[in-house]
């Protein structure tokens, strides 16, 4: 007799469990293609391999195991796959759940079909998208960026990690770039995720539908002063980028506030970064998210101007530089709605990034998201019960069922 699926859920769970986790934090380092990352990669073909699902990969660095035949299938004649799916690559010090959770429900989902004896009328595909948190080259969700051509390969070729390492020479060679050639055989896409916040802990419910995503993007700050001599520099002859960066954060909080929006200065790095030396310079990255556009502009405008205005009394210089932007996205309605009445599943919208979002430009998109107790994400408190993970499978097995045999 088969497992339950929670024991089953567990079961590959523990698999992925110790791959990048840090001890200390008890977070995980899952950067794109760093050796955990490759470990997942080598977890998600074995597993693929065990469902008799071939592994196809699209030369931009994300990964497509299939359960059925894509070569005869066409969006549009009606008979488009349907892809599920999601990253295993984490933020620094991340949570565990944020992206493998989805590839793993992928997988439990096609067993849940199958013993269901379900026949789909159209392939189905588990997924697994390249460099979603842009921790490692900065721009997020590039795989599918790529993937869909949202992204210019010879800019996504070129961006640099930490060490300086090009996205291409990471990924062995140039990305391809836009895959039309697969993008107009996939008819959906339905991508689980753990919940980023406390909605369906306040909802009181395991399972939800996204309506969609808050328009969002990166920008890097960048001060520049003058290095000096801690001790021996007179206060007023400094031009310490430090001030405008300690002004702008506070600024960014203050604005982001007013226009009920959100806003981060999450990372820094300042040089020479001595104990006893005056920066010289600066450079920090705004990450700002808004309901909508216009109040998004408006609130980068206001960090901009304000940035700007104090760099001027510390005698510094600041400069702002786009490095992504994701525009507002709205799920497919009809797809959604008949999710959630599927599922009966309440509705919400989410502030967080998704190769869901790039997706939802060119083909019918869902997301279901799974109750997190902690409400915490991109940080080790993140979680989900078993007993919740096994009811998303269920969930996602209904939807690409529901999909898979239309
Ligand atoms: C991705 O998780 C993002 O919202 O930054
Ligand atoms: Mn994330
Ligand atoms: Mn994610």
């Amino acid at each position: 007799m088969e497992e339950p699926l929670v024991e089953r859920f567990r079961e590959l769970w523990d698999q992925l469990a110790p791959i990048g986790r840090d001890a200390a934090s008890g977070g995980y380092l899952r950067y794109a293609w760093s050796p955990a990352e490759l470990r997942l990669r080598d977890w998600f073909a074995e597993q693929a391999a065990r469902r008799g699902m071939p592994v196809d990969a699209d030369g931009n660095g994300n990964l497509f195991a299939w359960w059925g035949e894509l070569d005869t299938v066409r969006a549009g004649d009606g008979t488009g796959a349907v892809l599920t799916g999601s990253h295993f690559d984490s933020v620094p010090h991340g949570g565990a759940y944020d992206g493998p959770l989805g590839i793993v429900s992928g997988f439990l989902a096609v067993d849940e079909l199958r013993q269901r004896g379900v026949t789909p009328a159209r392939p189905i595909g588990v997924a697994a998208f390249a460099e979603e948190e842009g921790a490692r080259f900065g721009v997020p969700c590039l795989g599918s960026r790529l993937f869909t051509g949202a992204i210019d390969p010879d800019r996504a070729a070129a961006l640099t990690d930490a060490d300086g390492v090009t996205f291409a020479e990471s990924l062995g060679g140039p990305p391809t770039g836009a895959r039309p050639d697969l993008l107009d055989r996939l008819g959906a896409y339905v991508e689980l995720h753990v919940e980023q916040g406390r909605g369906l802990v306040d909802l009181g419910a395991p399972v939800g539908v996204a309506s969609g995503i808050w328009p969002h993007g990166r920008w890097r700050l960048e001060f520049t002063g003058e290095a000096n001599h801690a001790g021996t520099t007179r206060m007023a002859d400094r031009r310490d980028p430090m001030l405008t960066l300690a002004f702008t954060v506070l600024a960014t909080n203050k604005e982001a506030r007013l226009r009920g929006a959100h806003a981060t200065v999450g990372r820094v790095l300042v040089e020479p970064n001595a104990t006893n030396a005056v920066p010289g310079r600066a450079r920090a990255w705004l990450d700002a998210r808004a309901a909508d556009a216009a109040t998004l502009a408006a609130l980068v405008e206001a960090v901009r101007a304000k940035a700007t205005d104090r760099a001027r009394r510390d005698g510094t210089t600041v400069t702002v530089v786009e490095e992504s932007a994701t525009p507002l996205v709205g799920f497919d309605e009809d797809l959604g709605g008949r999710l959630a009445g599927l599922l009966d599943s309440p509705v919400l919208p989410t502030a967080a990034g998704h190769d869901a979002g790039v997706l939802a430009g060119h083909l019918p998109t869902a997301m279901l998201f799974v109750r997190n107790p902690s409400g915490v994400s991109h940080s080790p408190a993140e979680t989900a019960s078993d007993a919740d993970c096994a009811v998303g499978v269920l969930a996602l097995a209904d939807a690409l069922a529901d999909l898979a045999t239309r």
